[in-house]
């Protein structure tokens, strides 16, 4: 039996940043220790290829009648940068107190480790165990995971043929207040483009004469939101359903105050949409933010242009059921209406999942005996008895884009455990596991995964 602490480190230490091909050794790295780990577990392991970077499979197969478990995780990591916020090395795993310190500690590496080590724990302690298990590990989940539909193509009827998905790639209030996740906010990612003169001009000679490409670019952007905070798109609400009641009443059992939570963010104020708490906008509204925006002179001193392009890239988390490429022609229409003339705007390409949900099954008010079901009991009795409080039953605002396409196309559910907190500072520098929660957590996992084979 492995060490799951000492496991993880290992893990950890492969810089396995899917955006850059400068990473390219610790993506190899990262699936090769995988690999390995899954054989030394006697499971079944297949690395698929795909466009960009392999998807892993290990299998834990058994009699077709038993039930069949499919824990998803994601081997890339977010890029480490900046370097110098970090208090230690983000690829040499640093443990202070119980708190396990490097890039992808919490995004998704010791999550995932939870329920591999569950399973090892399982599989040593009864061999016979009447459940099939593959753990799904991509690496593209950082990066919008666009080979993940055409693996979903080749897989639907195999290695996806299942009853439910396990996964903890999200968050819980705090250490000792764990939430199962029952929604995730859709993403859709346009970058815009705007194109002015042919060259950059003299602001002197020339200016007076033409549209500035970088004035466009921020009345078009400032165009986007209206006095209320809404997205001033016509028709961007147009599908968007209403959180449940019971859904909102979760959420009104968060125990942060909203001075801790300004405070924590830095801010002296919050913008929210009209009718959210910051706590219910973050989860049930859309939202449309600029990620980054360039164009004209960005060096020392100044430099007095009238720039030739500018260009900004935009998100916008989507709730259900707005569909994420509907919601792109929208931006890109309204963009194209409002752009003014002498200025040439284009567009990338959009690219999205859309918003999940997943009813807990005793809240659909019917009895109900399916794998998924068992799970999300099992886990329910599982956390009040480890961690001594009852769970929460949060919708969350990021997003795995995959998750809304697996459930389109296969129908399967999730139950996902928030195994990080808003301190563990995902795609942020001094990103950080908690250990103690590990601990627990892999109690949780096993007793989770024994319900569903009861
Ligand atoms: N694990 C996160 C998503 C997340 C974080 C959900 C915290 C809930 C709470 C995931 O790895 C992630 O960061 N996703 C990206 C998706 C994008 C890069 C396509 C996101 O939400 O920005
Ligand atoms: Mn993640």
């Amino acid at each position: 039996m492995f060490d799951p602490l000492e496991t993880l480190k290992k893990y950890i230490s492969f810089p396995s940043v899917s955006t850059d091909p400068a990473y390219g050794e610790g993506m190899q790295g990262a699936r090769d220790f995988l690999t390995q780990l899954f054989e030394s577990m006697g499971l079944e392991v297949e690395v698929v290829k795909t466009p960009l970077h392999p998807i892993i499979l290990a299998k834990r197969v058994g009699k077709p009648e038993w039930p069949h478990v499919v824990v998803y995780g994601h081997y890339d990591v977010q890029p480490a940068d900046p370097f110098e916020l970090w208090d230690s090395d983000p690829f040499e795993p640093t443990v202070l107190g119980h708190h396990l310190y490097a890039r992808g500690s919490a995004d998704n590496k010791g999550p995932f480790m939870v329920h591999v080590s569950a399973v090892a724990q399982l599989l040593n302690e009864n061999p016979d165990i009447p459940l099939r298990i593959t753990f799904m590990v991509e690496g593209e989940e950082e990066m919008g995971s666009p080979s993940f539909a055409g693996f979903l193509d080749a897989y639907k009827d195999t290695a996806l043929k299942a009853d439910m998905i396990l996964l903890s790639d999200t968050s819980s209030p705090s250490s000792d207040q764990i939430a199962i996740t029952t929604g995730l906010r859709g993403l859709v990612g346009l970058e815009v483009f705007l194109k002015g003169p042919k060259m950059d001009l003299h602001s002197g000679v020339h200016g007076g004469a033409v549209y500035n490409p970088v004035q466009a670019l921020v009345e078009l952007c400032a165009s986007l939101h209206d006095e209320a905070g809404r997205v001033n798109i016509p028709g961007f609400y147009d599908a968007v359903v209403d959180p449940e009641d019971w859904e909102r009443e979760e959420v009104n059992k968060v125990p942060t105050t909203e001075a801790e939570y300004k405070a924590f963010l830095g801010v002296k104020d919050f913008y929210t949409m009209k009718g959210f708490s910051p706590f219910e906008a973050v989860r049930f509204a859309p939202t449309l933010d600029f990620n980054g925006i360039s164009g004209g002179y960005q060096g020392e001193g100044s430099k007095t242009i009238i720039p030739a392009q500018a260009s900004i890239k935009i998100t916008m988390r989507l709730v259900p059921d707005q569909d994420p490429q509907t919601i792109a022609e929208l931006l890109k229409k309204t963009l194209q209406e409002r752009c003014p003339k002498g200025v040439e705007i284009s567009f990338g390409k959009p690219e999205g999942g859309a918003a999940y949900r997943v009813l807990p099954p005793f809240k659909s008010g019917k009895e109900e005996n399916s794998v998924l079901a068992k799970a999300f009991k099992g886990a329910d009795r599982a956390i009040e008895d480890v961690f001594g409080k009852k769970p929460l039953y949060l919708a969350e605002g990021g997003s795995i884009p995959i998750i809304a396409k697996i459930k389109d196309v296969t129908g399967l559910d999730c139950l996902m455990l928030g195994l990080s907190t808003v301190e563990s500072n995902w795609h942020a520098p001094n990103e950080n596991f908690d250990l103690e929660m590990m601990d627990k957590a892999i109690q949780v996992s096993k007793q989770t995964l024994k319900a569903c084979c009861s």
